[in-house]
């Protein structure tokens, strides 16, 4: 039917929303069209490769008529060509993993909805939704009862809350002597938080890590030390499960009983191994975190929710509420619930919780298993068979690994790994380059569900060869 379709303007309108009581016809044969585009992109990952290296996307500008349904059609199938592709095996360069289908359906059915979890009334069943899965989440990892969590875009985010409430609960929201501690391995996204809550730069404090990449206990106690001698408050400490570099984990017990003995907040960047804690995956580690106040788990990394899908639980919802709750004056709120928009930085929210939900629920704990556990079985594949004499190999528990020929200052790194990844994108292998420990590295992110012994087999190939 949308083939037909021309460009004038009475046809169009017959499109601009979806048909509020006829049968939809037009909609059904759009997305029809778009189904088909979408899983031959998908059918074809292995023939295009992870990313363009030639790139040919020429970018159209709206015009003053609009354009018909066929040129977006061409201009979408162009668009998808010359993008990022994750579900190809060779896809293993960042916490992008190919997107779950039930995800995919979710984010399709919270744009129809369009529904906005800013407050109750702008959606009823999703805003339920939401605060139950994230109780049921909360209790997951050994939270109690005043438990719950919020929904925000990526971990940066979630962090962001965590470390804005934190701030709140000390009561130096204010003070310009406020200051957080995280390892030197954490998140460079935790220097944005530091800018955004208008902190002093030296006001972020890095510890040392050990040679596991694990904050380092003993360094945490002479910081806090350090911090009482310069008068900095610390309003919390961040232990981080999983860093972006090599999968490193936190000490957490260790920096709990510390936080505990200090009355500061204790907040977990669990945007990469959160997700571990709610299986029966045995990580030393993994468990018993509910001694945080707060925790953030960011199953778009690992287990394939599609983007954005960030969590924050805290051990307390007074803490959210106390924080962000401002009032809505424009809002008739149900009685004995808070809008969900009065307890994080965003105001109006899509419904993400959809496509979280639907993973979740599709994949159940069994699920969830065998996705996280690929991730880990893949990397210890690949780290048991790079040349231990030729590579410097950093990794941990977890799913990443960077590594480099041993012996390289930083400008040979820089060339090597330049050099390596491309030949390594020609041969359908995508990997990073971080800098870490003053040079470049190659990482590997083994996330990928469809990458198999023999694909790891292909890359160790080249790499033990170059
Ligand atoms: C450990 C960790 N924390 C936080 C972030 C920031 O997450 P986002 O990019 O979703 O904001 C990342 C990103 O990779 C990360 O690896």
């Amino acid at each position: 039917m949308f083939l037909r379709m021309t460009n004038d303007l009475i046809n169009k309108k017959d499109i601009y929303f979806p048909n509020y009581s006829g049968s939809n016809e037009n909609l059904n044969s759009l997305l029809n069209k778009t189904s088909q585009i979408i899983c031959s992109w998908f059918s074809n990952s292995e023939k295009y490769g992870p990313f363009p290296i030639d790139e040919e996307f020429k970018y159209h500008m709206p015009t003053e008529n609009g354009n018909s349904p066929e040129d977006l059609f061409s201009e979408i199938e162009t668009l998808m060509l010359n993008s990022f592709n994750p579900l190809h095996p060779g896809s293993l360069a960042h916490l992008d993993p190919p997107p779950l289908i039930f995800s995919i359906l979710g984010d399709l059915i919270a744009a129809a909805l369009n529904n906005n979890l800013l407050a109750y009334e702008l959606s009823p069943s999703i805003s339920d939704l939401e605060e139950s899965l994230f109780r049921w989440l909360s209790k997951k990892i050994g939270f109690g009862d005043y438990s719950g969590g919020i929904a925000a875009s990526g971990g940066t985010l979630s962090n962001l809350n965590a470390l804005i409430a934190a701030r709140d609960n000390a009561g130096l929201s204010s003070d310009p002597n406020a200051a957080f501690l995280i390892s030197d391995e954490a998140h460079s996204s935790f220097i944005k938080c530091a800018k955004i809550m208008g902190l002093h730069e030296n006001n972020l404090i890095k510890v040392k890590t050990d040679n596991k990449g694990s904050m380092d206990l003993k360094y945490l106690k002479k910081t806090i030390k350090k911090c009482s001698k310069l008068n900095k408050k610390i309003f919390s400490i961040v232990a981080t499960l999983g860093t972006t570099i090599r999968g490193a984990l936190d000490p957490i017990e260790g920096i709990g009983e510390i936080c505990k003995n200090n009355n500061i907040w204790l907040h977990i960047d669990g945007s990469i191994g959160g997700i571990f804690s709610i299986t029966n995956i045995p990580i030393n580690g993994l468990k018993n975190i509910n001694c945080a106040n707060s925790i953030t788990i960011n199953p778009q990394k690992i287990l394939g929710i599609t983007k954005t899908s960030s969590i924050l639980l805290v051990s307390n919802m007074e803490y959210l509420k106390n924080t962000f709750s401002t009032g809505l004056p424009y809002i008739s709120s149900k009685s004995n619930f808070l809008d969900r928009g009065e307890l994080g930085l965003q105001g109006s929210r899509p419904a993400e919780v959809i496509k979280l939900w639907l993973g979740l629920r599709f994949l159940g704990i069994k699920g969830i298993e065998d996705i996280l556990k690929s991730s880990i079985d893949k990397k210890i594949y690949l780290e048991k068979n790079l040349n231990s004499k030729k590579y410097e190999i950093y990794s941990g528990p977890l799913h990443i690994i960077s590594f480099l020929p041993k012996g390289m200052n930083i400008k040979d790194s820089n060339s090597w790994t330049q050099i390596n990844r491309i030949k390594l994108l020609k041969n359908n292998f995508m990997l990073s380059r971080p800098e870490f420990k003053g040079k470049y590295f190659l990482r590997a992110v083994m996330g990928n569900y469809n990458t198999s012994e023999s694909h790891i087999g292909d890359l160790v190939k080249i790499l033990n060869s170059i």
